[in-house]
């Protein structure tokens, strides 16, 4: 049977939006950094897949003009707007084939990460690809530790630092998520035979207000049972949300891997 796991982040959760926007004010400069390497994007045909909020699809639709197309999916597309340039699909990557048609560009961040059969779908979207096209994959390596560089105290050090390991050590996991997928890209995609791959990593300092830092207390309200169950208190919760806009507290962001390879 094939293992599909459960996203941990659910669309349909209160806090869904709040994650798509902080994910495209973090994330957004760097990923539209790098598809500007791509040069002109004019009559591409291009996949967002995982596409969350919508924000890469919608910058993608204003550089493919009328005659290139966008094609957004996502399992849960509630948080995408068809009209905005893009059309819209529900669909599931680990059950359903990639839609059509050839791509010139195949696009997902922070999604194969959480996906357990993802290099199958690395090998499926590639073969998706028309000769020359581009698959561009973008990962947190949140298999990193030692995630806080300054606190108001040891102790709110030592808390963020518990709740970052039982987040990214034990509860994303047991869902079928791989914290070190994003520093495997590279060699997946040289094993999917892609060509000219290549990988940007990229991490700064997150300050407690800013989206990076914000992100901790989205994550306390999506995974609230998980963390009570691994030991954290409701007040370590609280304490964790105050520390989440406290500039005080800065962590390291997570480690982003951005690698781009081409179909042969
Ligand atoms: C962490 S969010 C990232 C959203 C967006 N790519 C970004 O970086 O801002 C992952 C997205 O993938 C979607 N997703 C999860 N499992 C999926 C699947 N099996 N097929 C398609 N999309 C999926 C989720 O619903 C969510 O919108």
């Amino acid at each position: 049977m094939t293992q599909r796991g459960t996203y941990s982040f659910d669309n349909d959760d209160p806090a869904a939006a709040l994650r798509h926007r902080l994910l495209a004010e973090i994330l957004d400069p760097f990923t539209i950094a790098r598809l500007g390497t791509l040069g002109d994007l004019t009559g591409w045909r291009c996949l967002e897949a995982g596409a969350g909020g919508g924000s890469i699809a919608a910058w993608l639709a204003g550089r493919t003009g009328p005659g290139g197309s966008v094609l957004a999916t996502d399992l849960k597309p509630q948080h995408l707007r068809p009209g905005a340039g893009y059309e819209v699909l529900r669909h599931d990557l680990t059950a359903e084939p990639v839609p059509g048609p050839p791509w010139e560009l195949i696009h997902a961040r922070l999604l194969l990460s959480h996906l357990p059969t993802r290099v199958e779908i690395l090998g499926r979207l590639a073969a998706a690809l028309v000769p020359d096209g581009v698959l561009f994959l973008e990962e947190w390596a949140s298999a990193i530790r030692g995630v806080v560089l300054a606190a108001p105290d040891a102790a709110a050090a030592d808390l963020v630092e518990r709740y970052y390991d039982i987040l990214v050590g034990q509860l994303l996991p047991a869902n079928g998520n791989d914290p070190a997928w994003g520093c495997q890209v590279h060699a997946a995609m040289l094993a999917a035979g892609l060509t000219e791959v290549n990988t940007e990593i990229r991490a700064s300092s997150w300050p407690g207000g800013t989206a990076g830092a914000r992100l901790i207390a989205v994550n306390v309200a999506q995974q609230r049972a998980g963390l009570l169950g691994a030991g954290l208190t409701t007040g370590d919760l609280d304490r964790l949300c105050e520390l989440a806009e406290d500039p005080r507290l800065v962590v390291r962001g997570i480690f982003t891997y951005s690698t781009l390879g081409r179909r042969g």
